[in-house]
């Protein structure tokens, strides 16, 4: 039986695991099933990247470039763009790209080529997992057919199985050993022997019943970020128009020990996730009649905040006698969030679009971000890429208003708050001790 067979060649590590898409998921985790003893074949339409891994570099912050050597050196890791070698592994895990069209329903394209070119190179025995965030019943109808092909077999020929990927980049707390993993297959031959790979990387494994389950699960975990930063920017507004301190009032709320969790207001919603997630939940609930009003709620309370933002600070510089049109004004962080380089649907982008469409000129430092390039079909704005700006004195001095849209640890606040002649702080950057006896202005969300 198939399911025997895999069951020896993993509790034997001698299963070859396969990952298609090396990114900040797919990366990791083979890194992972590499340091635990298996053999790993990463999968990439990106050469450079495999390149890349190949000579023992990582590109992604959280895994070191020592481990990636450690792996490729012992012989047990080993990234290629020949998808051929697909029929070399014993388990293959789905890592790529789930982003939205324009339209915002879900882009399935990447699934499907890596599904094709799994359909191609395909063999019995083979356990297939995507870890891909998708919708609801995407494993079942849409990755169980191609699998099918040739008339193979599930359980027979096949095991193939949804396990949601919850990393957190930049998270030093929680890597991939000790966060929980939710496991789901399309029988129950494949949840097991999913189950029992994963608990060789993972301390606590979590079997749900069906491909189904894992796949609601991932998006209502991240439907309830989203919903619930999308109240805490409300709730911000709301505390700003009565001139009361959101911050002081959010940490208030948490020193209750039950039935309060504290999310916190910011400039907007960033990374490949949280505003993405809830779009592919809310795309299958309307191919079943149903209106999701809270995704919407929550979507267009979030994606108002880089305006918001934006007015804030024509608000305040108004009041020093300038407009926003001809100003300076230095973005300060413009990572989605603090400490990564990802740059991926950050609001950041947002806020420097709307003040050039406006007529600011808009610098910014981030100690993690390069360059900032701008998509042509969305901007309103001066498309023009920007290029990152010591922060010297002279900048702070320079910019009539400071914008912190990401809390990055490396910066020098106080400095900041000495220099800067305005800042508007979106991150709650600036605490008590930094803004006591600082001649700026601060305006906080
Ligand atoms: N980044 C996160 O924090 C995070 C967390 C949880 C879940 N996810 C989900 O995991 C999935 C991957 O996200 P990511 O952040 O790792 O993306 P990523 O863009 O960092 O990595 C995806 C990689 O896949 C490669 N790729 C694209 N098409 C391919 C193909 N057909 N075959 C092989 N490789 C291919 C790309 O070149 C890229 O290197 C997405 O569905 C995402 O929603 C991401």
């Amino acid at each position: 039986m198939i399911r025997n067979e895999l069951e020896k060649l993993i509790a034997e590590k001698r299963a070859c695991v396969g990952v298609a898409g090396l990114g900040y998921v797919g990366l990791p985790l083979i890194i992972e099933f590499c340091l635990k003893g298996f053999r790993g074949i990463g999968f990439e339409v990106d050469s450079k990247k495999a390149d890349q891994i190949n000579a023992g570099k990582s590109h992604i912050v959280d895994v070191p470039d020592e481990n990636v050597r450690k792996c490729v050196e012992e012989g047990r890791l080993e990234a290629t763009t020949d998808f051929s070698r697909l029929s070399e592994c014993d388990v293959i895990i789905i890592c790529v790209p789930t982003p939205l069209r324009k339209t915002k329903d879900p882009d399935m394209s990447f699934i499907l080529a890596a599904g094709e070119q799994i359909r191609k190179y395909k063999r019995k025995g083979q356990l297939v997992i995507l870890e891909s965030t998708t919708y609801p019943g995407t494993t079942d109808e849409v990755l169980k057919p191609i699998l099918e092909d040739g008339g193979f077999k599930l359980d027979e020929d096949f095991l193939l199985a949804f396990s949601p990927e919850r990393v957190d980049p930049g998270n030093p707390q929680f890597q991939t050993h000790n966060i929980p993993k939710v496991v789901g297959g399309v029988s129950k031959d494949s949840t097991d022997v999913a189950a029992q790979l994963y608990g060789t990387i993972v301390n606590d494994v979590h079997a749900v019943s069906s491909a189904r389950v894992a796949e609601a699960c991932k998006l209502w975990e991240n439907t309830f970020r989203a919903i619930n930063i999308g109240m805490a920017n409300e709730m911000a507004r709301l505390c700003n128009a009565l001139g009361i301190d959101t911050w002081e009032v959010v940490r208030a709320a948490a020193t209750k020990p039950f039935g309060f969790m504290p999310f916190y207001p910011g400039p907007g919603i960033g990374g490949h996730c949280i505003p993405l997630d809830p779009h592919y939940l809310s795309w299958k609930a309307r191919q079943h009649g149903f209106d999701s009003q809270f995704i919407s709620l929550a979507e267009q309370i979030n994606s108002g905040m880089p305006e918001y933002v934006v007015k804030l600070t024509s608000t305040a510089l108004n009041k020093s006698k300038k407009a926003l049109n001809g100003s300076k004004i230095l973005v300060l962080g413009v990572a989605y969030k603090k400490d990564i380089d990802d740059m991926r649907e950050s609001p950041a982008l947002s806020i420097i679009d709307l003040l050039r469409a406006k007529g600011a000129e808009v610098v910014y430092h981030d100690p993690f971000v390069p360059e900032v390039t701008f998509d042509h079909a969305y901007t309103i704005g001066d498309a023009e890429p920007l290029k990152n700006n010591e922060l010297t004195d002279e900048l702070l001095r320079d910019c009539d208003c400071t914008i912190i849209c990401t809390e990055h640890s490396n910066i020098d606040y106080k400095k900041v708050c000495d220099l800067a002649p305005l800042i508007v702080d979106t991150r709650n950057a600036l605490n008590e001790d930094i803004r006591n006896g600082s001649s700026a202005k601060i305006v906080r969300l």
